[in-house]
């Protein structure tokens, strides 16, 4: 039925940093595309995460793209350093900044694919007229801030009416969801046209992380 091709971004929210090396070969040699690292500033979200610093030693561990989501006031702050510490696409939210045509193409410019993330309240048209210029659309499925939260349903349709969106404007850009992306919740997201799929609490709290990539691509390829 479709030609998409399914990428498991683990996320390092959950990850182990006591065994943070070899949590991430388990999963890269269990066949995960990215790695998702998210970057929260206690302004846009209230949590504290990762800078430049952390970006640069996961760069060291991994040959993985390192997807880079940032949940921070004025993103465009940090392009420079992290594209240089070795991010492969940066992803910026529609609610923190204004001039998205303009940072898209900054990021671009720096090398790194550019990704516009939307939380569950924000509707789809803040990105209707930039359908073109990104290279990833993110459907938040939680309100982003924390791991280990509940998926929120409404995410599927939001799913389906982007997949909608990019496909009416011939953008090839990537539809990635992230929060509450385990079993239960990943193949009704693949069935409505995301692509991408972040989890961290599914896979870093499963008994043997590697096991469980296989098993959520597995979920979307029995419905491929
Ligand atoms: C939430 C982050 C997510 C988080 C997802 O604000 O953007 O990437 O790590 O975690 P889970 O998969 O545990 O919901
Ligand atoms: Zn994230």
């Amino acid at each position: 039925m479709s030609a998409r091709t399914v990428r498991i971004a683990p996320s390092l929210l959950s990850v182990d940093f006591a065994r943070m090396a070899d949590e991430i070969a388990m999963v890269e040699a269990a066949g995960a595309d990215w790695l998702h690292v998210d970057v929260m500033d206690g302004r846009f979200v209230p949590n504290l995460t990762f800078g430049v610093k952390v970006i640069e030693t996961v760069r060291r561990l991994t040959e993985l793209p390192l997807d880079v989501h940032l949940m921070v006031v004025e993103p465009e702050n940090y392009f420079d350093s992290f594209a240089r510490a070795g991010a492969s696409g940066l992803t910026i939210h529609a609610e923190a900044a204004p001039h998205l045509h303009r940072q898209l193409a900054r990021i671009r410019e720096l090398g790194c694919l550019a990704g516009v993330a939307i939380n569950p309240a924000t509707p789809l048209a803040m990105v209707s007229e930039i359908a073109t210029d990104l290279d990833l659309l993110l459907v938040m499925s939680v309100n982003p801030g924390f791991g280990g939260q509940a998926f929120i349903p409404g995410a599927v349709d939001k799913l389906r009416r982007a997949r909608a969106l990019l496909d009416r404007a011939g953008s090839p850009a990537l539809l990635e969801v992230d929060g509450g992306i385990a079993r239960d919740t990943i193949r009704e997201c693949w069935a409505a046209g995301a692509d991408t799929f972040v989890a961290g609490n599914a896979i870093f709290s499963a008994a043997d992380p590697g096991a469980e990539v296989a098993a959520l691509r597995a979920c979307c390829m029995e419905h491929a």
